[in-house]
């Protein structure tokens, strides 16, 4: 079985460039069975399940999907509660939150995944600094958009619980999992600028990476970061596709609005 993977299309942010035609057709051409996307599909969770949908129904391959931080953000947090917004992810069929897809003798599970902090330095940040999620005059945005934030390590918790009931319930089949969050401190920020000793807090938690090591999970997709890596670490197979912003692809020399090489840039396609 083929499968492609993808994260962080950002369709909203992205509105000026046609992601989802030019993603369709390259999957379409590498003949995978499946897209996994690890979220962060735009900012409005209607609009990524419809979205999601609509590539799946008109395409030769399935979508299955992850939310990710962005995704759960409420257009109209009045009306929209980040329950509400969860809960809609669960129900939706082509989401894995909350469930598992089996497919012959290979699973696919995953959900949003949240942080921890333990990607943070915490030989110069405390506790009480990471809560604050705000840091040299710059505010994570979920610390605003999202009430999970009130409870980081909780939210965290609830998530690993979660995926490890699902690793169960599929523990005979090749496992290919899909978090937003990442998994292993491989793939966060990695440069010389000192907030990222503090943002790094955001992007994930070492648990999730230890428990797919524990329960021999084949393949590993994330997204969140915006960095395109992949890595083998005790026999998983950890990929990080993340389409990114527009004003990230100028980091690409000669290739700054050019969405074609983007989008092969940042696929992936493994068989299993
Ligand atoms: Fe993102």
């Amino acid at each position: 079985m083929k499968i492609a993977a993808v994260s962080d299309l950002h369709l909203d942010i992205n509105r000026n460039y046609p992601v989802l035609r030019v993603l369709k057709d390259e999957v379409e051409k590498s003949g995978a069975s499946y897209l996994l996307v690890a979220g962060d599909i735009t900012e409005d969770f209607r609009l990524a399940s419809a979205t999601m949908k609509e590539l799946d129904e008109n395409s030769s391959f399935s979508v299955l999907y992850v939310p990710g931080n962005h995704d759960l953000w409420s257009p109209e947090p009045s009306r929209y509660k980040i329950d509400y917004i969860y809960s809609f992810f669960k129900d939706d069929e082509r989401c894995l939150s909350g469930k598992e897809w089996v497919d012959g003798d290979v699973a696919f599970i995953g959900d949003v995944g949240w942080y921890d902090y333990s990607f943070g330095n915490h030989s110069r940040f405390t506790d009480d600094m990471f809560e604050k999620m705000s840091y040299m005059g710059r505010t994570w945005q979920d610390g605003i958009k999202n009430p999970w934030t009130r409870d980081n390590r909780r939210r965290c918790s609830l998530q690993l619980d979660s995926i490890e009931n699902s690793l169960k319930r599929v523990k005979d089949k090749k496992i290919i999992t899909v978090t937003h969050m990442l998994p292993i401190r491989d793939f966060t920020v990695q440069d010389a600028r000192p907030e990222w000793e503090y943002f790094n807090a955001f992007l994930g938690s070492t648990s999730f990476g230890k428990m797919f090591e524990d329960n021999k999970v084949c393949y590993s997709i994330s997204g969140h970061v915006h960095y395109r890596k992949e890595v083998e670490k005790s026999g998983v197979n950890y990929i990080c596709p993340c389409l990114g912003y527009y004003s990230e692809w100028k980091f690409a020399k000669g290739h700054e609005t050019d969405l074609l090489y983007h989008i092969r840039a940042s696929l992936r396609y493994f068989e299993i």
